[in-house]
Formats: structure tokens, C-alpha cells, sequence
């Protein structure tokens, strides 16, 4: 059986920056991905911020691989940049086949309630990525930036 590992990847969307149809077109690519994902045993979480995907992905060394190939020849990014590609002990997403991570969730964790400052994702640690997204996915009180960088 191959090893596994995680990849956190950036990349822009080619999208047009419309509502309607990054609505539709994140719908399209959950759903394709979410099954193909769930039968080649990957986990992970996809989000979409300001014209930029983030995305996590763990799984065989091998399936993630392949996926990671389709997915930089999709015409619906571009610039696919990987910020983190190692092994994994454990997985930090196993109930997700592809969860998707709002950024008004991102934002609301990354900068706390009430602070007006802009969200800078490509400046966040690769390590502090995954903590962040898991802690919005599984908690209902979402720890901020800061608590999530004191604590690493
Ligand atoms: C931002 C983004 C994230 C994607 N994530 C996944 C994914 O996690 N798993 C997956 O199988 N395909 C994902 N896709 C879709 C792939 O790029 C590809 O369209 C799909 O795997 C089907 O490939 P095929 O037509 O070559 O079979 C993603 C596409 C985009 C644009």
C-alpha cells in the first residue's frame, strides 16, 4: 500500500469573479471531486477566496498524485502553486471526501471578529492551514489566528 501524504496547493481561478458563477462552478467541482475523491480513498477541503483556491488534499501517495495531475491541467485555475507536499501520520480530514470552507468562515477565524484588517492566506503558514480549516469544520467556536499560531 502507498504512503500517506498531504498536499496544500494554491492556485486563481479563471473563472469570471461573478456570484453566480463561482456558485455554479464550485457546485460542479465539489460534486465531481467529492465522488472520485471518496473511491480513491482522498480526503480533504477546498476554498475559495478573492479569486483563489486553497486546497488540501491527503491520501495514497499514489491516487494523490494522479489527482494532483488532473487537477493542475484544469482550465478552471491557473497558477497552481504547492505550498506543502509531505508524508502524514494521520489524517486530518477522514469524514471528508471534499469539504468546502467558506471564506467568510476563513476570514472571520483568520482575523477574529471586528478587526478590519485583509486576509493575506498565502502568507499563512502551510502548518497552520490544516489546524485552521479542521478547527472551522469541527468546532462551533472558531479559535482565531493568534490563538491558532500560540498554540503551534
Ligand atoms: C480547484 C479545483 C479543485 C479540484 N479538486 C479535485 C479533487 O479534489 N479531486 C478530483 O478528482 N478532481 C478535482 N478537481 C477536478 C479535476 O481537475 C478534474 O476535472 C477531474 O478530476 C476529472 O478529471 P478527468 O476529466 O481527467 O477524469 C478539481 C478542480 C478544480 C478546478
Amino acid at each position: 500500500m502507498s504512503s500517506l501524504q498531504t498536499v496544500l496547493y494554491q492556485s486563481r481561478a479563471t473563472l469570471l469573479p461573478d456570484a453566480e458563477v463561482i456558485g455554479g462552478a464550485l457546485d460542479d467541482i465539489l460534486a465531481g471531486a467529492r465522488a472520485r475523491n471518496a473511491s480513491d480513498r482522498i480526503s480533504g477541503v477546498l476554498v475559495y477566496a478573492d479569486g483563489m483556491f486553497f486546497q488540501l488534499l491527503e491520501g495514497p501517495a499514489d491516487a494523490l498524485q494522479a489527482t494532483m495531475g488532473r487537477i493542475a491541467a484544469d482550465r478552471r485555475h491557473k497558477g497552481v502553486r504547492v505550498l506543502r507536499h509531505a508524508p502524514a501520520d494521520a489524517r486530518m480530514f477522514p469524514d471528508w471526501p471534499l469539504a468546502c470552507v467558506s471564506a467568510a468562515n476563513l476570514r472571520e477565524s483568520v482575523m477574529g471578529s471586528g478587526n478590519g484588517a485583509s486576509m493575506d492566506l498565502e502568507r499563512l503558514p502551510a502548518d497552520v492551514f490544516a489546524p485552521l480549516l479542521r478547527a472551522i469544520l469541527t468546532a462551533p467556536g472558531v479559535p482565531n489566528l493568534a490563538t491558532m499560531l500560540r498554540s503551534a
